[in-house]
């Protein structure tokens, strides 16, 4: 059984078809990004996917089982971290723990070993204004992964930072992602950037325009840790070019 299933979703507002039959899947350990041209759709799919929202067609599965809710299993990362200025680094962290049953005292303790494992020691009880843009995205992972979810789901995690320090975070992200406490099993995010996609993604689908749809899904089958200059990477990028532009 797959992990997660998308199946043949469509989405429409109105009249205006948004997504049209979007089929793809997400096993387990596989990081899967969904690239495409701006407004066409990649948000509202991995909303779709969260259970934020209903399709108006076909469904996405959880294990076999459909989702018309969020559930606990799955967890998001915002483009904009969308964290609390009011509240610390590990009051944020513990948002991402409010519908779980544990004590005030467990929920303190796990957000803080959370926020050490995203490499945030020394910041636990610093505001989010005190911090640099990649720190504010560890925390907005940390808050993401403090529930323990197997699928986590990323809209542009690193789009806002410079490349400096997105580049740090996506090496980052991806080795605590892998690492073997760690419980994500799978990964999807949406990006724009075609050397992160082909960085990061086991398997990269390919979203085109209007009405969105999946033209191609394609595997990268490249060992790790991946070179960027390497010839391979160079025509992984340009076929993901290609599928974009033609
Ligand atoms: N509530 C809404 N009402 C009307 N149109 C909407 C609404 N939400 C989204 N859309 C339209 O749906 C399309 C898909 O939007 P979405 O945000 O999912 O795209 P996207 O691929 O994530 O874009 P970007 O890369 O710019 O983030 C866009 O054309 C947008 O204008
Ligand atoms: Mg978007």
């Amino acid at each position: 059984m797959n992990l997660l299933d998308v199946a043949g979703v469509s989405y429409f507002i109105g009249d205006l078809e948004i997504i049209k039959d979007a089929t793809f899947k997400a096993n387990d350990g596989e990081f899967v990004s969904l690239i495409g041209p701006s407004g066409c759709g990649k948000s509202t799919l991995l909303r779709i996917i969260a259970g934020l929202i209903r399709p108006t067609k076909g469904k996405v599965m959880y294990l076999g089982k459909e989702i018309v809710e969020p559930i606990p299993e799955i967890s998001f990362v915002f483009q904009d971290f969308a964290l609390l200025p009011w509240l610390n680094n590990v009051e944020n962290v513990e948002i991402g723990l409010s519908r779980s049953s544990i004590s005030e005292e467990e929920k303190r303790k796990k957000a803080l070993e959370i926020l050490r494992h995203v490499g945030l020691s020394g910041f636990e009880y610093a505001y989010p204004n005190a911090l640099s843009g990649g720190m504010k995205q560890r925390v907005g992972i940390a808050r993401a992964i403090v529930s323990e979810p197997k699928i986590l789901l990323m809209d542009e995690p690193f789009s806002s930072l410079d490349e400096l320090t997105a580049e740090a975070l996506r090496k980052d992200v991806y080795t605590m992602l892998k690492s073997k406490d760690n419980p994500v099993s799978s990964v999807i995010m949406v990006t724009h950037n075609v050397e992160e996609a082909v960085e990061l993604s086991d398997k990269i689908v390919v979203m085109a325009q209007k009405p969105s749809y999946v033209k191609k899904i394609l595997e990268v089958k490249m060992g790790r840790p991946r070179n960027k200059y390497s010839k391979e990477f160079r025509d992984y990028v340009n076929t993901v070019y290609k599928l974009l532009t033609t």
